[in-house]
């Protein structure tokens, strides 16, 4: 792949001003040099990770803090812990018991706050009833939930008794779903009657009982009711309502090895299935709670939202354990960023008096098609922090986000992944900042850029991979039930972590993250791989082959366009392009539908029977095609 052919397309316009830290935040901030504390860290990061640890409880503390076995790390060897100790029982022996956890606002108009005392009941209740239905220690429940508190309150009970959770987003639907139930052989599902989403209902228990017969695990459907909708009762349903009713409020914590697994997480590759990415309760919280309190500065009188939805990693990390394990009171939106009109965020915003403002660039740049007037109409003095995640952010839309927030707020561009499971290259909020770039590594973080060999390329600005060296604690420690897809991500290049992202280091030793290496799709910031997608489209009896590539937008950031050819005795019309684009909703769901279908003869493949989708990106680009000699024909 031609790194240099990723510039022309991303087309980041260069702005050469920096932007110093404002004063008043860098003297208060935890870390005030960020040099000083990353020479330090490197030095020793088993001590420099040891530290945070130490500002956490342990059930027992570790006699060893890393074994590195390439490519398999284990971290806080022989500690006894939970996350979920961290993140809610340590704050009942505080005030903070008191102190609010969570807002949450519905779409419909209503309301929640939960304190950190409600939280923790909710929890022990749920986690009583999970229990109750034979949920051990190392079982997997699936939650398949919209954004309502019992997303969260699900996860930590999961957590908190030593079960694994297994969280699919809802906007994937049926298929999607199956797969990873089946995959993390699911014993529970938690899902709800529906889903307020702009101006509909997403009939989530309906997507549950479509394909629960072909789930052979599944013993339970746990049913949240949100919407007050009808739904069809089927047997082993149960009320969330009903059940928790008469659980007791308290419930053991369960003490976990430090290496024991925490959650699976289903993410997309280049090829295949989705793997279930599996983080552990040690490390991960160690690694979240550090990342979280230095980059976003969190403090006890701060209002902190991030606009994810936990049913991706960001929503894992900076939504559920990090401001949790912190003690921060965070906000949460059921809805959507423009509805039920383009200025919500920002009202909201000014409603909750949010300090630290945690966002994705797709989200800025629809909101800046909306214009300037919208958060103009709102306080939105209280910000003081903004954060960036999940693709890289054009400095048009940096830019903006600055200054209709009132150009001081210093803006933390986090480049990380499902796997790494914390930020990995992010500014600290005492770092200058260059719009566009992600900055600096984290304290205690070895990134690279190399070429194919591993080989560092130490001329700035020449694009390459992007890898890590060193292992780190929030690493994923495995693939569930895929170890050599695991190691493959060590194996890939000679001695480093593949992330599969180009990126380019500048002359000041700035990261700038060009995009994916690879056929993963980054759409509106969400993960989707081409192969999951053309196995949709195959799926649709009209279908022979199908080439999915990601084409440059300039709000989602990539656009779906699918190449499609098409079985003997099918005609290519609008109505079937309109069908299979249903097809693949329906299949995956709404966030993988094709923008663009276009049906094609045969499409272009390598003598071994690959297809080539650079090459069709390429063509649909009007690019150089490149190196075409393994083409068929
Ligand atoms: C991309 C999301 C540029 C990148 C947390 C990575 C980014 C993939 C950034 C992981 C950023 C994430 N700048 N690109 N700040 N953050 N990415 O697993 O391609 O959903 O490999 O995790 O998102 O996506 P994932």
């Amino acid at each position: 792949m031609a790194s240099d052919e990723k510039e022309t397309v991303e087309g980041l316009l260069e702005i050469k001003e920096i932007y110093e830290p404002p004063k008043e935040i860098v003297e208060k901030a935890y870390v005030k040099n960020y040099d000083e504390v990353y020479q330090a860290a490197i030095k020793d990061p088993e001590k420099f990770w040891e530290e945070a640890a130490n500002e956490l409880e342990w059930f027992k503390k570790w006699n060893k803090v890393l074994e590195w076995d390439y490519p398999k790390a284990k971290w806080f060897l022989g500690a006894k812990v939970n996350i979920v100790h961290n993140a809610l029982d340590r704050h009942m022996n505080t005030w903070r018991r008191n102190k609010v956890a969570l807002y949450w606002e519905g779409q419909d108009g209503s309301s929640r706050t939960l304190s950190y005392a409600d939280l923790y009941r909710e929890v022990n209740r749920f986690a009583n009833a999970l229990k109750e239905l034979g949920i051990k220690k190392g079982d997997r429940v699936t939650i398949y939930l919209p954004r309502i508190p019992e997303q969260m309150i699900a996860m930590l009970a999961t957590a908190k008794i030593g079960a694994i959770h297994s969280v699919v987003y809802s906007g994937f639907s049926a298929g999607a779903l199956k797969d990873r139930i089946i995959d993390a052989e699911a014993k529970v599902v938690v899902t709800a009657d529906g889903g307020y989403y702009r101006n509909k209902i997403v009939p989530l228990k309906d997507t549950v009982d479509e394909i629960r017969d072909e789930c052979p695990t599944l013993e339970h459907v746990v049913v949240v009711r949100r919407t007050g909708k009808d739904i069809r009762e089927k047997e082993g349903d149960i009320d969330w309502n009903e059940l928790v009713k008469d659980k007791p409020v308290e419930c053991k914590t369960e003490e976990m090895d430090s290496e024991d697994p925490l959650f699976i997480l289903y993410t997309s590759g280049t090829t295949g299935k989705p793997k279930g990415v599996l983080h552990v309760h040690g490390g991960y919280m160690v690694g979240v709670y550090r990342t979280m309190k230095w980059i976003f500065d969190i403090k006890d009188d701060d209002v902190y939202w991030c606009t994810a939805d936990a049913g991706w990693i960001t929503g894992h990390s900076y939504i559920v354990y990090g401001p949790l394990i912190n003690g921060a009171t965070s906000l949460m939106w059921e809805g959507a960023p423009d509805y039920p009109h383009p200025g919500i965020w920002w009202s909201l915003i000014e409603k909750y008096k949010v300090s630290i403002f945690y966002t994705t660039p797709t989200a800025i740049r629809a909101l800046m098609r909306y214009g300037e007037e919208w958060p103009r109409k709102y306080d939105l003095s209280s910000l003081r922090i903004l954060g960036s995640v999940g693709e890289p952010i054009n400095p048009e839309a940096w830019l903006w986000f600055r200054k209709v927030t009132g150009d001081r707020c210093p803006i933390m561009d986090t480049w990380w992944q499902t796997e790494t499971g914390m930020i990995m290259i992010s500014p600290l909020p005492c770092v200058p900042l260059k719009p566009g770039s992600a900055t600096k590594p984290f304290p205690g973080i070895v990134a690279e850029i190399v070429d194919k060999d591993g080989n560092k390329i130490t001329e700035p600005n020449k694009g390459g991979y992007l890898v890590i060296r060193t292992p780190w604690p929030a690493m994923m420690r495995t693939i569930y039930k895929d170890p050599d897809r695991y190691n493959s991500y060590w194996e890939t290049i000679p001695n480093a972590y593949h992330t599969g992202d180009m990126a380019k280091m500048d002359e000041d030793g700035y990261f700038w993250i060009l995009g994916r290496a690879d056929d993963v799709l980054k759409v509106s910031g969400y993960r989707l791989g081409t192969a999951e997608i053309e196995s949709a489209l195959v799926s649709h009896e009209a279908v022979a082959e199908a080439a999915v590539i990601g084409k440059p937008d300039p709000v989602k950031g990539e656009a779906i366009k699918a190449f499609v050819v098409l079985k003997e005795g099918y005609e290519p019309s609008d109505d079937l392009v309109k069908e299979l684009k249903m097809h693949v909703r329906e299949v995956m769901g709404p966030i993988a539908m094709p923008s663009e279908i276009e049906f094609r003869e045969s499409l272009p493949k390598t003598r071994s029977g690959k297809i080539m989708r650079r090459l069709l990106k390429a063509q649909e680009l009007g690019l150089p095609v490149g190196d075409t000699s393994t083409l068929e024909d």
